[in-house]
């Protein structure tokens, strides 16, 4: 799998927890049903689907880095989204948006001030974004462990030099970086969701390790897992922390 891609069918099946968080934004998103919306960090589609049915006289713009991702988006839901392969930091619609959706994405991405700012260009003055991922303290305890094996025997020259894949960034500092990206109207909160598994080796292997398989040859993919969820015993709970937030571009609505 090329860095940065998905098993996207997997992901489809596996994601329930990402589908009940998003279910819950969405119901905060009240639209009348004629909006041009984004889908950030689109994922399978799943996600995107509930969005489209909420604009049967709209549009939806659905996006993600990762190619397999877009293509099944775009096998899924065909012409009823635009499903377009973009880095979020670069993003470039073929209109403005008015409103902003995303669902477990922006945690995946380093920059936030530089996320933030492309978001903002995307989007109407007055329009909104709705959005949530992991946030400050998110799967602290299942990170730790995976830095524990990840620095034992065989995996350690694989992991000398990296700093990990995510960014989970705080309310606060959050908040100040969409202020300072044109954002009003701001408010970001922190919320925990711990989550139990009864059977989490297909969700560790597809969401929460898939950046660190990428570094280790393909041979040692099951050993990692293995030696992870050994770690961890049983139950298997992620010690989730979601970040929401809410904003309105500064402006005048159209
Ligand atoms: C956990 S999935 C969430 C997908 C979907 N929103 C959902 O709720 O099921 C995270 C997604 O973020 C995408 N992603 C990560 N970094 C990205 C970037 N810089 N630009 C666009 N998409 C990105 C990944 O490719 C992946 O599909």
């Amino acid at each position: 799998m090329a860095e940065r891609d998905w098993d996207a069918a997997t992901y489809d099946q596996i994601s329930a927890p990402q589908q009940a968080w998003a279910r819950e934004q969405l119901e905060r998103l009240q639209l009348s049903g004629d909006e041009v919306v984004l889908d950030a960090g689109c994922g399978s589609g799943k996600v995107t689907a509930l969005l489209a049915d909420m604009v049967p006289r709209g549009r939806v713009y659905a996006v993600d880095v990762a190619p397999s991702m877009v293509q099944h988006t775009r096998g899924a839901l065909g012409d009823r989204v635009v499903a377009l392969c973009q880095d979020l930091t670069e993003l470039s619609l073929p209109e403005p948006v008015d409103v902003i959706f995303s669902n477990a994405t922006f945690h995946w991405i380093a920059d936030h001030a530089k996320l933030f700012g492309a978001l903002a260009r995307a989007i109407v003055p007055g329009g909104r974004l709705v959005a949530q991922c992991g946030g400050q303290g998110n799967i602290d305890s299942f990170r730790r462990l995976a830095d524990e094996v990840a620095a034992q025997g065989d995996f350690a020259t694989y992991f000398s030099d990296w700093q990990g894949p995510w960014n989970y960034a705080g309310a606060e500092p959050t908040a100040q970086r969409l202020r300072e990206a044109g954002f009003s109207e701001v408010s970001t909160w922190l919320e925990p969701k711990p989550t139990p598994f009864d059977d989490p080796a297909p969700f560790v292997r597809t969401v929460c390790l898939v950046r660190h398989l990428d570094r280790l040859p393909a041979e040692l993919h099951e050993r990692f897992i293995d030696a992870v969820l050994e770690r961890a015993g049983r139950p298997f709970v992620l010690d989730y922390v979601r970040l929401n937030m809410t904003a309105r571009l500064a402006g005048e609505p159209r």
